[in-house]
């Protein structure tokens, strides 16, 4: 398998006739932070909806772990170890932090049989307050989730995506709204806890994405211009010119 955990094979998609995605090639490493960077509109989340299994390309093939996924639902996904977080909180809002990360591990390793065994229960919420430990938010476990700060609350998001135990964990705008402090809070939360996971992360904050990704991939116009290390991608006056829209200044 060569090491790659996602291959993402001219993939391509329209909406009527709207071309959004076009002979897209992307592979993700085993272990790999790649960052996922474009323009508002740029079909990033799009290719998040076809590697989850929420849309099905017109054409192309979605490959993991060496197996052609490309029209597996997104629930055996899930199993097989494919996360996403939305650019949206999909919390529980009037639930506590404890009380939504035991929701997901119950979930996760019960379907919907988990409240037939007290052990599950148990281990469930034992794993939930080590997963909160590590993230140094057990003080916070009681909280409602509506009650905490936004940056909180995405902390909170990311640490129910990690507690499926992702293999892969595409990850789209986390840091969104949140102060640059925050959202450096977030991704050293996701890095302390994501262990060998391979990450996808899509942001507009480029300080961010340069800083924590072994790669970026650049999407513009549906099209992937560009794939390389940060250095290499600060360099690519294509990369430059798509992300900023104009000429040769250089991505900040
Ligand atoms: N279900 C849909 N039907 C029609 N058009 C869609 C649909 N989903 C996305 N689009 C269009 O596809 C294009 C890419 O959208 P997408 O949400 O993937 O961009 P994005 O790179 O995630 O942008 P942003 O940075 O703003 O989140 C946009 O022009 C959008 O309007
Ligand atoms: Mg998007």
């Amino acid at each position: 398998m060569s090491g790659d955990l996602l291959r993402i094979e001219n993939v391509g998609i329209a909406f009527g006739g709207l071309k959004v995605l076009t002979d897209v090639n992307l592979t993700v490493k085993q272990g790999e932070t790649m960052g996922l960077i474009g323009p508002n509109g740029a079909g990033k989340t799009t290719l998040f909806n076809i590697v989850t299994g929420f849309l099905s390309p017109s054409h192309g093939e979605v490959v993991f772990e060496g197996n052609r996924i490309t029209q597996t639902r997104t629930a055996q996904r899930v199993r097989m170890g494919i996360v996403r977080t939305f650019q949206k909180s999909m919390v529980f809002p009037d639930l506590s932090v404890m009380e939504n990360l035991a929701l997901a591990l119950r979930a996760r390793t019960h379907g919907y049989a988990w409240w037939r065994s007290g052990a599950a229960l148990a281990a469930a919420d034992a794993k939930a307050l080590e997963i909160l430990r590590k993230a140094g938010m057990a003080d916070r476990a009681g909280r409602v989730v509506s009650s905490m700060s936004y940056g909180d609350q995405r902390i909170v998001d990311v640490l129910i995506s990690l507690a499926m135990e992702p293999k892969l964990l595409l990850l789209d705008e986390p840091t969104a709204g949140l102060s640059k402090a925050e959202g450096e809070h977030l991704i050293e939360v996701i890095r302390t806890l994501c262990g060998n996971t391979s990450l996808v992360l899509v942001a507009h904050d480029l300080d961010i994405v340069f800083a924590v990704c072994d790669r970026v991939a650049v999407l513009d116009l549906g099209r992937m211009i560009a794939c390389d290390t940060p250095d290499g991608i600060r360099a690519h006056e294509g990369a430059q010119a798509a992300y900023l829209g104009k000429g040769k200044e250089a991505v900040q």
